[in-house]
């Protein structure tokens, strides 16, 4: 089994450039079926997300033609179909933006149903509660989402239940292209969210207000072809970097990010004793001390990011003293926590709430990535751990993480990835 090994502890210091942010690529690259022509991205992350998203733009009939490893122009002149091939979009969430983005442009669109997954229940029902009231029928069944509208979709106010990042994303992708205003409320107002209304905004769209719980969409007849588009730097990339250098007590300058975007991070890092100190688009980060203990609340934008809960509950995990977590965005986001506890972690974590008893020493064993997240927790605590770490399924740690293992090599970790075959290489 693919495995990466970590052997610490280690004290990181030097620097590191973030990559594109994952969750505003994937829904960028389906926005893209929005224009009847090219569309030039660049800073887009290489990772298999990404990989993922672009087999199925492929089999749609977009035309890919990678210019350099994070830089690509997406040919959408010539699709053939509306149906997304069932075993491309059954294990991949972000599918689920092609419904929005077929339906805007081709009134009608197919994908598996996106299931659960180790974060628990992922239901979609803003999402379709959102193409309804533009007008669609939308069909769950046997495993598959379908969208369709007989006439044309027509303007509509949706709001939302919960705030949902993919829900919000999805409803401005199919008002795009719908005549009239659509007021969307109660919006998610997530770093991705304003990255995908600004990509469209540069092709000729007309959304205003992404970023506030309310956004307007007033449709326009068509997109054109861009000149180019740079995606937004990760956030939680940058964060896990940021977490990285204050739990070995290091030294990094973080570059390629938007402090701001940061905020909610930087405040409980320096709440734990870590020197934060921000550039235009950088931030150093370090730390001589023991974190003090820190209470997190995880909150949709502009509160803790959920994605940077594992993360941030590593580094209290070494705190000197008790913290606790509430997860309020997943349901079963602490399974993780089970991995830590093998590692001599002292985690008692019941359902949305996690309480964490600060210990001296961590320890190097075999450890499992129960999904994205967790896997760059599990490097974490690798890192400051003594002895030897083997982070297993770390699948799920290359879906969003490009070059991890690279990137904390330079940083000064002694960690590598060995894959099946017995090659060393890099995430
Ligand atoms: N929800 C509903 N109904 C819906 C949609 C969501 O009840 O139709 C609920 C969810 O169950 C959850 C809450 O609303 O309790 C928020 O879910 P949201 O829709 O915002 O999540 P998402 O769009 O599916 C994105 C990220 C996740 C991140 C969440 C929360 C992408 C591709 N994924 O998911 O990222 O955790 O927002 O910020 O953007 C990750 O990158 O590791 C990751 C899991």
């Amino acid at each position: 089994m693919d495995k990466i090994i970590i052997d610490g502890p280690c004290r990181l210091s030097g620097e590191v450039t973030i990559s594109g942010a994952k969750n505003a690529a994937v829904a960028i690259l389906p926005a893209t079926l929005l224009v009847n022509g090219k569309c030039h991205l660049e800073n887009v992350p290489d990772i298999s997300d990404i990989r993922a998203t672009i087999k199925i733009l492929k089999s749609l009939g977009s035309k890919v033609e990678y210019i350099t490893r994070n830089e690509l122009i997406i040919d959408n002149s010539n699709i053939t179909t509306v149906e997304a091939p069932y075993d491309l979009t059954c294990k991949f969430r972000a599918s689920y933006y092609l419904l929005g983005a077929l339906i805007s442009r081709f009134g009608k669109a197919q994908i598996s149903l996106p299931g659960g997954c180790n974060l628990g229940a992922r239901p979609i029902d803003q999402h379709i509660k959102a193409f309804e009231k533009l007008g669609a029928t939308v069909e769950v069944k046997r495993g598959n989402v379908y969208a369709s509208t007989k006439n044309k979709l027509s303007a509509g106010n949706i709001f939302f239940d919960v705030v949902s990042v993919g829900a919000t994303i999805n409803a401005i992708l199919a008002a795009t292209l719908v005549p009239g205003t659509t007021t969307i409320e109660n919006c998610a107002k997530e770093p991705h969210v304003v990255d995908v209304a600004n990509f469209l905004n540069s092709m000729g769209a007309n959304i205003k207000g992404a970023g506030t719980d309310v956004i307007k969409v007033t449709g326009v007849e068509a997109l054109k072809q861009s000149s180019s588009y740079a995606v937004i730097p990760d956030q939680i990339e940058a964060g896990t970097f940021m977490v990285a250098a204050a739990i070995t007590k290091g030294n990094i300058l973080i570059k390629n990010c938007i402090p701001k975007h940061m905020e909610p991070i930087t405040a409980k890092l320096q709440e734990a004793g870590a020197e934060v100190t921000e550039f235009e688009d950088t931030i150093r980060v370090s730390m001589n001390d023991t974190p003090r203990p820190i209470n997190i609340k995880t909150m949709a934008y502009p509160g803790f990011p959920t994605d940077m809960q594992p993360q941030i509950c590593t580094l209290i995990a070494i705190s000197k003293g008790t913290g606790m977590i509430i997860e309020s965005i997943w349901e079963s986001r602490f399974q993780y926590t089970d991995e830590l506890i093998k590692m001599g972690a002292d985690i008692t974590a019941h359902g949305r709430t996690a309480m964490i008893k600060g210990v001296d020493t961590l320890y190097g064993c075999p450890v499992a990535s129960h999904d994205l997240r967790a896997g760059a927790a599990m490097i974490l605590a690798g890192l400051v751990a003594h002895g030897r770490t083997e982070v297993y399924n770390v699948h799920h740690i290359e879906r969003g993480y490009e070059n991890i293992v690279d990137k904390f090599k330079k940083l000064g970790a002694k960690i590598e990835f060995v894959r099946d075959n017995g090659r060393d290489e890099n995430v």
